[in-house]
């Protein structure tokens, strides 16, 4: 456990910044061209807004951003929920030892979930030892600290906390679009679903001061963001851990308040943890997005206690009327898991029910991964392949069976849509987003995107609508 000042660690690391850009600078100077930094990005949103303040720090530190791995500095952000996600990394890792050959002076870094392991640090060092510099998820504010040290010394360097109570604020950090944001409001998870490594690899739930949410999301909005998305493995656990605890519906009503602020969305919420106190808040609200994404997982009580969920079939049914009595436009969408050890055709069926009452707008299915480490992994019955391919095309086909016929439901009326960017398959068409999370494709000026339009939508398309901007 590491425990230094986060503000005297925030000034260090921007000393170290300084240092590093001195170096580029002159690397650059001798070469006659700026570096270049590349990012490749695995996994959940969470990854996706360290990777803004990994940027961040880099551009801090004179990188200039590449959009290949064809560059001075190539960084990848694991994940490892899934097996498959890190058989993904190790293949791009692969084609780089060639291209580090060609280029020796190229570094190459790996960070994030998959680094949290020992067992994947291990087979770094021994199958990929050209790799520059490893660390995990805990000191990713680090990076100018770690890249200094390389570029002044020879071998890896490996730097992996196996924990942190610390939360270093006033990092710089990059945004991917101007006018909207993620907002980490906590990190890690305390929840440990059986089946689930993220409570290993993150570390313990840890809540951002509210103060400091605040005065983040103020300057966004002074910067030109309309929309804040407040990230957290269960944001509906906010606060519980703060000096003076606080409700995350009770954040959800501060940060209504921030004036110029349009839209708020959150990911992702437990079941078992949301509160009617939330229910009426969103109910409410004028700013927070009608979209819950609240994840099931399964269907069969049976195993959602072995998943350690916390909650029933006929709790979860119960949670969803209430929500949809209060709040009749919400879009619901979940992550459903597919041969978790000892689910039989009777469980699987159970799943199947659910998704057909709940009628989700989408839902994110997932075939088990055995993770080792977590409980489940050592469970019996693990469910054979061929059972779970064929519970896993039923699930889908009747996913999205339910959701084009939910999706159309707002057809004909008209919108309000956050532009978000040129679509790129008609000539003068805009795509943007309802606040149920849907997207929409319509004839516009690009000099809309950012802005918030009324659309109406005169076609459903299934999972997305094409609509015409009103005047
Ligand atoms: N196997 C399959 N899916 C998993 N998820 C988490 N762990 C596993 C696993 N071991 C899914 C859950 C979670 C989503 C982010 O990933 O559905 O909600
Ligand atoms: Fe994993 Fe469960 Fe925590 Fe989500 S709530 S990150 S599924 S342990």
């Amino acid at each position: 456990m590491n425990m230094t000042d986060p503000q005297g660690e925030a000034l260090l690391q921007r000393k170290y910044t300084e240092k590093v850009r001195r170096m580029v600078r002159e690397r650059s100077e001798r070469i006659g061209r700026p570096l270049t930094a590349y990012i490749a990005t695995f996994g959940c949103q969470m990854n996706a807004r360290d990777s803004e303040k990994l940027m961040g720090i880099l551009l801090d530190a004179g990188f200039v951003e590449a959009d290949t791995e064809q560059a001075d500095f190539v960084l990848y952000n694991t994940c490892t929920v899934r097996e498959n996600a890190n058989e993904r990394v190790y293949g791009r890792l692969g084609h780089m030892k060639a291209y580090k050959r060609e280029h020796p002076d190229t570094l190459i870094a790996i960070c994030g979930c998959m680094m949290q392991e020992e067992a994947e640090v291990t087979r770094v060092r021994e199958k990929y030892p050209f790799v520059d510099i490893v660390f995990g998820t805990h000191n990713i504010f680090k990076l100018a600290q770690l890249l200094y040290e390389r570029m002044n010394g020879s071998g890896m360097v490996v730097d992996v906390w196996e924990g942190t109570q610390q939360i270093v604020e006033d990092l710089p950090s990059v945004r991917k679009y101007p006018f909207k944001s993620g907002v980490n409001i906590m990190f890690g998870c305390n929840n440990f679903c059986s089946y689930c490594i993220v409570p290993y690899v993150r570390g313990r739930e840890r809540s951002r001061r509210p103060e400091d949410i605040i005065a983040e999301i103020r300057r966004l909005v002074d910067d030109g963001v309309v929309e804040v998305m407040l990230l957290g493995q269960n944001v509906n656990s906010y606060g519980r851990n703060l000096p003076e605890p606080m409700s995350f519906a009770a954040l959800l009503r501060e940060i209504e308040q921030i004036e110029g602020l349009r839209r708020i969305r959150f990911m992702t919420s437990h079941p078992k943890d949301l509160s009617d106190e939330l229910i009426e808040t969103m109910a409410g609200s004028s700013k927070i997005c009608r979209h819950l994404h609240l994840p099931l997982q399964s269907g069969s009580t049976r195993i959602l206690k072995a998943m350690n969920r916390h909650y029933s079939k006929e709790s979860y049914l119960v949670l969803v009327e209430r929500i949809r009595e209060r709040i009749p436009d919400i879009a619901l969408t979940t992550d459903i898991i597919v041969g978790f050890p000892g689910e039989s055709e009777e469980d699987f069926e159970e799943t199947l029910d659910v998704v057909r009452r709940v009628r989700y707008d989408s839902a994110f299915t997932f075939i088990y991964s055995k993770r080792d480490g977590t409980p489940a992994a050592s469970m019996p019955d693990q469910v054979p392949e061929d059972v779970i391919r064929d519970r896993f095309n039923r699930l889908l086909d009747l996913v999205q069976e339910t959701a084009s016929t939910v999706c159309a439901r707002d057809l004909g009326s008209v919108r309000e849509v956050l532009v978000e960017e040129r679509d790129d398959h008609t000539e003068g068409g805009l795509t943007g987003r309802l606040s149920n999370n849907l997207m929409v494709h319509f004839s516009g000026d690009a000099s809309l995107i950012g802005r918030i339009v009324p659309v109406r939508l005169t076609e459903s398309r299934g999972f997305y609508y094409i609509g015409r901007m009103e005047e």
